[in-house]
């Protein structure tokens, strides 16, 4: 596994600031799309816990049941290969119900992908993602962010709950991770 800079160089992309008025629009426009209709809201582990809390607490939709579910997808700590598992399933029982999946990015769609199906075959009524970042143009596969903070198409982004090595997750802004040219991966 590649190891975290301590030299590494940050530039702040979004300020905590910044981030707490996407939350709220975000969280405006969900409130919108189901107002009062019970709904499941799903927190992908680890990165998307920042946003998942801030998220529900802004909604104003008293119907909302939470849990937490962990992907893993085989890769090192800068790609994704595509191969993605089940860690922790959800405990809710979601037949016939309304879920927002919330993540931190939907990169190249491989892992929400993948939990689509999952949460398809479980019968959920409908299935719409919300996330910090949307990076829609590194797409591999056809998925689409319904709520989303912020657009990338490229750089590795840090903080705001997501990690490099498990780095960084507590940085209250979203940052993109500067690596010297020894150290950069190809793909950013
Ligand atoms: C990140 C992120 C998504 C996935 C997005 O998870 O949380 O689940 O990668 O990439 P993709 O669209 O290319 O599949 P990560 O494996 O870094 O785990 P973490 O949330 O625990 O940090």
């Amino acid at each position: 596994m590649l190891q975290a800079n301590p030299q590494a160089g940050l530039k702040e992309l979004f300020s905590a600031e910044q981030i707490r008025r996407e939350v709220g629009r975000v969280a405006e426009e969900i409130d919108g799309m189901y107002g009062e209709e019970p709904l499941v809201v799903l927190c992908v582990l680890k990165g998307a816990y920042a946003f998942f809390s801030d998220l529900v607490r802004h909604l104003k939709n008293r119907n909302v049941e939470l849990d937490f579910l962990r992907l893993s997808s085989y890769g090192n700590a800068t790609d994704s290969s595509g191969a993605v598992t089940l860690v922790k399933d959800i405990d809710v029982d979601i037949k016939g119900r309304h879920v927002l999946v919330v993540e931190d990015v939907v990169d190249t769609g491989h892992s929400m992908s993948f939990l689509l199906r999952h949460l398809a075959q479980l019968g959920a009524r409908s299935v719409r993602i919300a996330a910090v970042i949307d990076k829609r143009e590194r797409r591999e596969v056809d998925v689409r962010v319904d709520f989303s903070c912020f657009n990338l198409d490229h750089g590795f982004i840090v903080g705001y709950g997501m990690d490099y090595s498990e780095h960084y997750r507590t940085l209250p802004g979203i940052n993109e991770l500067l690596f010297s040219d020894r150290e950069r991966p190809g793909r950013f």
